[in-house]
This record gives structure tokens, sequence and C-alpha cells, in this order.
């Protein structure tokens, strides 16, 4: 803990000088949640690099998002304190086939998820979040025909509430993929009164049972306005850090993945970000995100357009 006092003085200190932002998302370590200037969803992680007049950006999250904040403040320095903080979920969307996919589509609006890399994006019509997707494609007529990927999850669940048949790719998050029907069944029986808020990116039936369905910043909402005691979370269980904080009475059960006994309701890559590397990133100014022009510019505009229809 000592430790820990002396880096974040350090981080303190080096942000100051250099005039830089740390944002971090609801999944990141508690100590990283600590320190962060801004905490959000990934929409809002997105809305805040488009307005901050920081010099440099610290993205404590996964590579998509410090892609994102790059691609929207390209006369800004953005640092992710480890490289190799990917996405499972990106990972499930190489932009070579997912071209292949658009092109066999060729009269179809592409809607990707923010989860995807600044190739996909630059392959795309408009960007979504989870926190925005259903108010985009509403946006949209009703006889537009849409692809929408790489979460099928995600998209299956939009397709439920919009009544639309978009398109879905086959892709899925490792974590979100994974929870179990059973297990969230047993913890709704032992916490009777529980309700039960779920990520569109688990499975459809998941969705099904959920009192809320929503992004990360929509579900710690509904927790903070509701009157339920207990809540069984189905999601990336570093939201429970803030949904306490927010909601100290009351009680957040996190939802045990399918394989019991194993951490994978943790996002092994959100992890990635501790103390140690936000110090040395703000030292080093590095490792910085690089896009390249020709991508970069081509994705800027799927993911502006998402901003302005999300206002
Ligand atoms: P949110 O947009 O809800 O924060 O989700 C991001 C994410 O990576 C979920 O796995
Ligand atoms: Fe990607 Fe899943 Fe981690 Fe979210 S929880 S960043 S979708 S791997």
């Amino acid at each position: 803990m000592e430790d820990y006092k002396a880096l974040k003085e350090e981080i303190k200190h080096l942000k100051e000088d250099k005039n830089a932002l740390i944002m971090a998302h609801y999944y990141t370590r508690p100590e990283i949640q600590e320190i962060a200037d801004f905490i959000g969803d990934s929409l809002a992680l997105a809305r805040k690099a488009s307005e901050t007049d920081a010099d440099i950006i610290v993205m404590c999250g996964v590579h998509f998002m410090g892609e994102t904040a790059k691609i929207l403040c390209p006369g800004k320095k953005v640092l992710v304190p480890d490289m190799a903080a990917g996405c499972s979920l990106a990972d499930s969307c190489p932009p070579e086939e997912f071209e292949a996919f658009v092109k066999a589509h060729p009269d179809h609006t592409v809607i990707s998820y923010v989860n995807t890399t600044a190739a996909v994006k630059a392959l795309t019509d408009i960007v979504v979040t989870s926190g925005n997707a259903r108010k985009v494609v509403d946006s949209l007529p009703e006889d537009e025909k849409i692809i929408f990927g790489p979460d099928h999850n995600l998209g299956e669940y939009i397709n439920a509430v919009t009544g639309r048949k978009m398109l879905l790719w086959n892709g899925a998050c490792h974590v979100h993929d994974r929870f179990s029907m059973q297990e969230i069944l047993r913890l709704k029986e032992e916490h009777k009164g529980a309700k039960i808020l779920v990520h569109p990116e688990c499975r459809r039936p998941l969705q099904l049972i959920a009192d809320k369905v929503g992004s990360t910043a929509a579900l710690l909402d509904f927790a903070r306005n509701d009157d339920a005691r207990e809540y069984i979370v189905v999601t990336e269980s570093g939201i429970l850090f803030e949904m306490q904080r927010k909601c100290p009475g009351k009680t957040f059960i996190p939802a045990p993945p399918e394989e019991a006994g194993c951490q994978c309701n943790n996002c092994d890559y959100m992890k990635l970000n501790t103390l140690e590397k936000v110090a040395r990133a703000l030292r080093d100014e590095a490792p910085e995100i690089i896009v390249d022009k020709e991508t970069a510019e081509k994705a800027l505009k799927p993911i502006e357009r998402m901003l302005e229809l999300s206002k």
C-alpha cells in the first residue's frame, strides 16, 4: 500500500506537469479507477476524448479505446499503459474477412461496434457502443438493410428490441459469452429479491432473464436509481468497484462464469493496466498509439457519425 501511495503521488505530479488526462474504463482495477480523472463506458470515454484540452491522454482500458481516442484527437499523444491490452471481441473480426463480408452485401449500411480495430472502423458507416446502438439503429429508415458486427449477442439484442433483421457477424467476447445460466439461476434462488443486470454482450437467454440489459454505464445508472437492495451483476466484475462506490448501501453479487472456480468473469486485458505501468507511460510518454493517416481519416467519419446521432 505504501508503494501505491508513492506511485499515486508520482502519477499525480506527472499528469499535472504534462497536462495529461487519465481515463479509465469500469473494468480496470480499483486502484486505476481511483487515480483516473475520468471513468466511463466506451461511449463516455470516446466523448470525453473528443472534448478534452489535455495534451496527453492516458487510456486505461484496452487498445481499441486508445485507438478511438487517437482517431478523434490526432494532434494529441494517446498512451496506453500496456500495448498487450487487446480485446477478444475485436480479435474476432479480422479486417480482411470483414471486408469480404461487406463487399458481399453492397446494398447494406455497415454498423460496427466500437470494440473493433481502426481497420474495421474504416470499413464502417456508423460506429456504435452498447450505450447507443439502439438509438443509432432506430434513427435509420425502417427498410434500411444493415450489417452489424462483430458482436453477435449485441446484434441479436438490437434486432430483438428494434424489430430489425440486421445481418450479424459471428463474433463474441470471451468474458461475456461465458456466463452460466444455471449458476445465475442458482444465485437468484439464493437471493430472491435480487435484480439481474446483464451486459448485451452476454448470450440472448441471459438477456431474456435480465431486469436490465445495458452498457456498463446504463447498468450502473439503473442500480443507482432502483430500489432493490441486491443485484446479480452479469458483466465483467471490475464494475463492482464503481457500483459499490456509487451505491454503498446495496449488495452486488458477481455472476459466476461457466467453469466454476475460474476467473473468467475478469477481462485479463483490462487488468493489464497497473499503477506501475501508468506511471511508466507518463514518465516515458510511451507506449503511444499510432494510427496510419489514411485509416484514421476513414475511421473518423463513422465515429463522428455515432457521436452526432447519439447526442
Ligand atoms: P461498455 O461500452 O458497456 O463500457 O462495454 C465495453 C466493453 O468492452 C464490454 O465488454
Ligand atoms: Fe473486449 Fe470482452 Fe474485455 Fe470488453 S470484456 S474489453 S469485449 S475482451
